[in-house]
């Protein structure tokens, strides 16, 4: 092989809860990072309920489901996005993607790493909880974003999540994402009380990465079908949104030896993951 392949920054957008704003976190990450002129590609992993397509409106026609039937290839289901974000759908409701295939989840590793226009970022929405897609790409992921609110069930499902990941994969690194709250101010409380309980029972290091408010603009633009940061720019959460994606921007990518496979090196290190 030529010109060894530059390392792309896998991030996955994980939680132990489900509506806490994943999925709206990654559309509106991926517009930001891909208008500051670096490449993105969103992979809607939550097979069993896609939506990154409805959030930025758009209805492709072949996903994730027509790869792995064999009938398209990867490029030809991606689409593109507001920004020029580069987008792979999931299928909607069909059972056998909630829950992968070794072969399946290889296969798609496999193009992943053989695109021919690689992005600089690839985030992974990822589905609610700890089946076995959520483990799996959280495993194939360098950085994972744990998304928390306010809600205490998100905190205890946040924990669980952390904990399963720390105890069956020995990941040890996590951020935290606190969405939803009223200002900077409670999401750092938030964290703090996160970080008491991951402190006193797993040895694990958890970093806060920032806060978006609750603001009401998200359902009006869920209901336009656009991505916030795309049609209110201005709104408070756009701007937290942009502050975020400057923060992952400048950091310099972390280089850890975590993880079970290695996604997008020079190949796929496969260590025997189901
Ligand atoms: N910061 C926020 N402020 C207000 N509403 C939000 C915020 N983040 C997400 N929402 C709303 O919460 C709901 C769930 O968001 P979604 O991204 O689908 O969550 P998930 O992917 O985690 O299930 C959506 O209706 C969305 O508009
Ligand atoms: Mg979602």
């Amino acid at each position: 092989m030529g010109e060894r392949k530059r390392a792309i920054r896998v991030i996955t957008i994980t939680s132990g809860k489900g509506g806490v704003g994943k999925t709206n976190i990654a559309a509106n990450l991926a517009y930001v990072l891909a208008t500051m002129g670096l490449r993105v590609m969103v992979l809607d992993a939550d097979m069993g309920l896609a939506n990154i397509d409805l959030v930025v409106g758009l209805a492709p026609r072949y996903n994730l489901y027509h790869f792995l039937k064999g009938e398209k290839t990867l490029e030809e289901i991606i689409v593109r996005g507001p920004g020029g974000m580069m987008i792979l759908p999931a299928s909607s409701g069909i059972e056998e993607m909630a829950e992968l295939s070794r072969g399946h989840k290889l296969t798609l590793l496999d193009a992943l790493n053989g695109l021919s226009e690689r992005p600089d970022f690839l985030i992974i929405d990822t589905a609610a909880g700890i089946s076995g897609n959520v483990t799996y790409f959280n495993l194939a992921a360098k950085e994972i974003v744990v998304v928390v609110t306010p809600e205490p069930a998100s905190l205890t499902d946040a924990y669980a999540l952390m904990k399963i990941m720390y105890q069956n994969y020995a990941r040890k690194r996590f951020r935290i994402l606190v969405n939803m709250a009223r200002n900077n101010h409670e999401a750092t409380e938030i964290f703090k009380r996160l970080r008491q309980a991951t402190d006193r029972f797993l040895n694990i290091q958890i970093e806060l990465l920032g806060f978006i408010p609750f603001d009401p603009k998200f359902k009006e633009a869920i209901r336009r079908q656009k991505a916030l940061a795309e049609i209110f720019p201005h709104t408070t959460a756009s701007r937290c949104l942009m502050v975020l994606a400057e923060k992952i921007r400048d950091e310099k990518p972390i280089f850890t030896d975590e993880g079970n496979l290695v996604f997008f090196g020079d190949g796929v290190i496969d260590h025997g993951l189901g």
